[in-house]
């Protein structure tokens, strides 16, 4: 018999279940995916009980994979979708409404109202965040301000609000637990990154009652028990949470102030591993929590940049435009056009994160001629997919004043070796691929093994970490300059 731990990464298209054992392999996995809704446009909504449905199919299908016996799992780890803002009953653990996601926009104007009265000085000295309605704390207030019968539930003390790890957390530990981990708790902008908890200032200007909230917890550490779940044991200790990419950053064992990785998910998110230090960006970027181990443990942040639509772009090609079946017929649709061909594309398809944040922003297509085929247009996503990572390496490197190490990559995209050699290219940095691109499970799995004592620390999880295959630069800085600056030209268009 040996010791597993379940893990939980419930991202923004899909749940994914799996299960590592005690040598860090990860043996069994299994992905759902669920409904997306669009109810207007720039609006993005999930069903809370789809989600929690597709955990539990996950749950159940894992099992059934048949590597271990659900009494083998000593911990279970959860790592989510961040921002994504909900309610829910808490008598019967109903949600309230649909969940408001990431990548809503519907709170826009109510964050310009705020930025125009002169608050986002604060909000970022506090909570390391800018207004945008990308954070749950506009998100939230919408809540509040848009659910039927709301205020007679408040009043009834009812409503519990949270991101998507406390709500699974309340369900798996059968309504026992209501708490988010200090990573999740740091993108809702309700948050003090220095004191690690709830800000009466940024409640007030959000206008969120303190005692709808969760109580905020280290990111490792025994934080609920499981309680009624089917196919699971009541008692298994859940003892690792984090956003999904803090998660990233943990597994791809970046646990040194400098190291930097890059996940290509729905979106794509560069983190730097800052250390002790709460790092203020002058050029776009976000300070936020990237981890706390254990009780009373120091909290270790990161600066980050994001880009709202990566894989995403590639859904669209398949889903909307559908010109391709499947994503992963991409890369050899875009290795049948040498280039570009003069081809952009600015996949603002959910207004544009970091650095430019510009939630009215719409994505373009632009340099289309006679001669374009579908191969420039796979060619021009993957381009735009590397140059939006370029653009924020490049302010991360504005705020540190110097170069970055070797950024190592994950995520699903990045077993696309073209993929991986035009963001080398185009960055003019190396690229690491570690053997497990499976690092947000892989984080979920380190955090709740550490936290019942799997593992003895981050050295032994070092240990685990292998690389895989480097990319290393293959374009001159002149032509890279050229090709930056041509994305470039069609972003400005973008921002107008
Ligand atoms: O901040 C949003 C992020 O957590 C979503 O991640 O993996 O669903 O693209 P993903």
């Amino acid at each position: 018999m040996t010791d597993f731990v379940l893990a939980i990464d419930q991202g923004t298209t899909g749940s994914t279940v799996a299960l590592m054992d005690g040598r860090g392999r990860i043996r069994a996995s299994v992905n759902y995916e669920f409904p997306q809704h669009f109810p207007q446009p720039g609006w993005v909504e999930h069903a809370p009980a789809d989600i929690w449905q597709s955990v539990q199919k996950g749950i159940s299908a894992v099992l059934r994979k048949r590597v271990c016996k659900a009494s083998d799992i000593v911990a279970i780890g959860i790592t989510n979708q961040r921002e994504t803002a909900l309610l829910w009953d808490r008598d019967s653990g109903e949600a309230l409404n649909n969940a408001i996601v990431w990548q809503c926009r519907r709170t826009t104007d109510f964050c310009e109202n705020l930025k125009s009265a002169g608050h986002e000085k604060m909000v970022r000295r506090k909570a390391g965040l800018v207004l945008d309605p990308y954070f749950s704390a506009s998100k939230f207030r919408w809540l509040l301000n848009n659910t039927r019968g709301i205020a007679k539930n408040l009043r009834a003390g009812k409503v519990a609000a949270g991101t998507v790890d406390s709500y699974l957390i309340w369900q798996l530990s059968g309504g026992k637990a209501h708490v988010t981990d200090v990573s999740n708790a740091s993108r809702t902008s309700l948050m003090d990154l220095k004191r690690c908890d709830w800000d009466s200032e940024l409640l007030d200007l959000f206008e969120v009652p303190k005692d709808i909230l969760p109580q905020v917890v280290p990111s490792s550490a025994v934080l609920a028990h499981t309680r009624g779940v089917k196919g699971l044991p009541d008692g298994i200790p859940i003892a690792g949470v984090a956003g999904d990419q803090q998660a990233a950053l943990f597994g791809q064992a970046c646990f040194t102030a400098g190291d930097a990785k890059c996940t290509f998910g729905t979106g794509s998110f560069i983190l730097m591993n800052t250390g002790s230090e709460r790092l203020l960006s002058r050029s776009g970027l976000l300070t936020t929590l990237a981890w706390q181990l254990g009780e009373g443990g120091k909290p270790v942040y990161a600066l980050e940049g994001g880009a709202f639509v990566c894989g995403a772009a590639v859904q669209w090609l398949r889903d909307q435009m559908q010109i391709i079946r499947k994503a992963s017929e991409i890369e050899a649709l875009a290795r049948e056009v040498e280039d570009h061909g003069g081809v952009e594309f600015v996949p603002a398809l959910t207004g544009l994160g970091a650095p430019h944040w510009a939630p009215d922003a719409r994505g373009m297509l632009s340099g289309l001629t006679r001669g374009t085929t579908r191969g420039h247009i796979a060619r021009a996503t993957l381009d735009a997919m590397a140059l939006q990572n370029a653009d924020i390496l490049l302010a991360m490197e504005r705020d540190l004043g110097k170069r970055m190490k070797p950024l190592r990559v994950d995520g699903g995209a990045a077993a696309n070796n073209l993929l991986m050699q035009i963001q080398a290219n185009v960055l003019g940095r190396k690229l690491i691929r570690p053997q497990v691109i499976e690092t947000t499970v892989a984080g979920a799995c380190y955090l709740a093994g550490l936290g019942v004592g799997l593992w003895s620390g981050t050295g032994e999880i070092r240990k685990i970490w292998q690389a895989e295959q480097e990319f290393r630069v293959g374009m001159t800085p002149h032509r890279r300059r050229q090709r930056f600056a041509s994305w470039q030209k069609a972003l400005e268009r973008t921002l107008l």
